[in-house]
């Protein structure tokens, strides 16, 4: 189990503890190492909470968590949080989340700055991931002159560094093109086939599709869980209008009772 949460909870109090809103209640989950899952549900169900708890960014009120089986204890001090983060978690944000002041290059070496690593060997690394994605032109840029999706790409860069084993990306494509945003959607799918956990929160219906594990969550529960069954496109191709696999019809019960 790389990442278990036990009942998770996450309550805001008003000022004088008088109302309590429960943001996330009794959350319950585990993932597996590998898995490729979209986290969906309406505006303010609690999805990006959920994200950030997961991401140590921030911290739930009780319950427990665990990341590849090391307990994250609620009294850890940040600086603690911050060097698991940086050794496991590659985070993505809809906004980019990118220091306009900062090349890509300076920018893809930030999370460099909490481990302790030859910055030598990071930088050759960075130039490495940049041009892997497509971005050995840009490298010298800033954010303030990069399309959506090249901001998009240098932020996944960024999030690789440190060559985390969980990718989470909170709605990465919500201010993307649909083109541009498949294309970002894809490249999370090849990190994912080379092994990285990746979470996807997203209201695109599309990208539901395409994961391997939908989660829904509403009003801070999960009310879904559901594990997609993935044909591979050619097999759906050739077939065309007959699936590959056998339609089950359901059970018509009032038919049962004609016969
Ligand atoms: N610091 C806070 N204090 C009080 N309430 C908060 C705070 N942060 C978030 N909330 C509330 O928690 C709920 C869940 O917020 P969250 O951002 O997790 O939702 P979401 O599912 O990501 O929504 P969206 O799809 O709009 O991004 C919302 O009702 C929000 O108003
Ligand atoms: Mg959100």
């Amino acid at each position: 189990m790389l990442i278990q949460l036990e009942k998770i909870n996450k309550i805001f109090y008003s000022k004088n503890y008088k109302n309590a809103f429960w943001i996330l209640h009794d959350i319950n989950l585990k993932i597996d190492k590998g898995e490729f899952i979209a986290i969906t549900g309406p505006s303010g169900s609690g999805k990006t909470t959920l994200m950030n708890i997961i991401g140590l960014l921030d911290r739930p009120t009780n319950g427990s968590l665990k990341i590849d089986n090391q307990e994250i204890l609620l009294s850890m001090p940040e600086k603690k949080l911050t060097e698991i983060r940086s050794q496991k978690i590659g985070f993505i944000f809809q906004s980019f989340n990118l220091l306009p002041k900062l090349t890509s290059l300076e920018n893809v070496l930030l999370p460099t700055v909490y481990t302790k690593s030859d910055q030598k060997e990071k930088q050759k690394l960075a130039q490495f991931i940049l041009s892997r994605l497509g971005l050995s032109e840009r490298i010298n840029h800033k954010p303030p002159v990069l399309s959506g999706g090249e901001k998009q790409r240098v932020a996944i860069a960024r999030a690789l560094i440190n060559d985390p084993e969980i990718i989470l990306a909170d709605e990465p494509t919500g201010n993307l093109d649909s083109q541009t945003g498949q294309q970002i959607i894809d490249l999370l799918k090849k990190l994912n086939k080379e092994g990285r956990t990746v979470i996807i929160v997203t209201h695109n219906q599309a990208i539901a599709n395409e994961s391997d594990r939908v989660i829904s969550l509403l009003d801070g529960k999960i009310v879904n869980d559901n594990k997609n069954i993935q044909f591979p496109k050619e097999l759906l191709k050739e077939t065309n209008s007959n699936p590959p696999y056998d339609v089950i019809e359901p059970l018509d019960s009032k038919k049962e009772m004609n016969i």
